[in-house]
């Protein structure tokens, strides 16, 4: 009698949970994708990180000639956060198909999601068409929300009928899916998530940094060279929570959750709020095997609390 009462219990908790998400198409074995801008080209992590065992990654934001970015300083550590102005700095996206994806192609099942950046709506489209042109991609990641340039980035994902068009000619010009990734700084993040799936969007990300800034008080100066700067990291997680949260309880397409995770149960918490799959960014900076520590606690998470499916957890706060 004993044994036959024990013994489910035991293999219940003892089965590996299946973490595997499908959304916009794809299947990724984990939920936990490396976020654009902090996982460089993913190859440059190679030596430390197995990308294999990565829900996938973003790359650094692609523009369709190659961008020197901002000025230094770009980078300022605040309490619990980081301040970047970075402004798009990459090698351009023809560079990025000879150089970088050329070798990730030798790969085998590493989710590779091209971040894509311009100033005008021709140049997204002129990005995409170049990465059409290659194998290997599994999606188009578009940063509409990079506060740290003057022109385009945050000016489409801040303006709806920007947005919409902008979601509208590039989603035609896609032979992918399309991951629109929205800015934060705005007033109705609910709103913009609408436009976003109503253009044609298969799936949202966010948040992107916040418009933020910091100054050195004996020498009266901004921290940052452009004076304003994107913060990110563990101050920004419980308004990007918020924000997960209103976005997929007004969009029916997949959300995918960021902002200041860095532990598995910082990734649950964005599950529970909505977020079909979860993106880690500032922490790469802090601890390079982030991303593998966070699946690896997602699984004892799962196991310690008897989920055996991780999608089980999407949305399931409770009220
Ligand atoms: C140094 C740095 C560079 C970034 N570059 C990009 C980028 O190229 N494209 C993009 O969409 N987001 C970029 N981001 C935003 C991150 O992908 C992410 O949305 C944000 O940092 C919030 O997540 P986190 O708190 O986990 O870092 C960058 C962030 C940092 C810190």
């Amino acid at each position: 009698m004993a044994t036959t009462t024990t013994a489910p219990a035991e293999s219940a908790t003892s089965r590996k949970p299946d973490l595997s998400v499908r959304f916009a198409g794809i299947t990724f074995k984990n939920p936990v994708i490396a976020a654009a801008g902090t996982f460089g080209y993913g190859i440059e992590f190679e030596d430390i990180v197995t990308l294999e065992k990565l829900g996938g990654f973003c790359t650094k934001g692609l523009s369709r000639e190659p961008m020197v970015g901002n000025p230094p300083p770009r980078l300022f550590e605040t309490a619990a956060g980081m301040l970047n102005s970075i402004g798009l700095q990459n090698i351009g996206a023809p560079a990025f198909v000879t150089e970088k994806l050329a070798h990730l192609q030798q790969k085998k099942n590493v989710v590779v999601i091209a971040n894509v950046f311009g100033y005008t709506r021709e140049d997204y489209v002129e990005t995409i068409r170049i990465l059409n042109e290659a194998e290997g991609i599994a999606a188009y990641e578009l940063n509409v929300s990079c506060p740290n340039t003057h022109e385009g980035g945050m000016v489409f994902g801040t303006n709806r009928t920007m947005l919409e068009e902008l979601v509208a000619t590039c989603k035609s010009a896609s032979r992918r899916p399309l991951i629109v990734k929205l800015s934060p700084n705005v007033t109705s993040i609910g709103a913009m998530a609408k436009a976003a799936e109503n253009a044609g969007a298969d799936a949202i990300s966010l948040v992107n940094t916040f418009v933020a800034m910091a100054i050195d008080a004996s020498a009266r100066k901004a921290r940052i060279s452009n004076i304003t700067a994107g913060l990110s990291g563990p101050a920004i997680k419980p308004i990007a929570l918020r924000m997960v949260y209103e976005a997929a309880h007004t969009v029916e397409i997949p959300v995918v959750g960021m902002g200041g995770i860095t532990t598995a149960e910082d990734a649950v918490e964005f599950m529970l709020a909505g977020a079909a799959a979860v993106q880690v960014g500032t922490a790469n900076f802090w601890d390079p095997c982030a991303t593998e520590k966070i699946i690896d606690g997602l699984q004892r998470w799962c196991v310690e609390h008897r989920v055996s499916r991780i999608t089980d957890l999407i949305g399931g706060l409770q009220a």
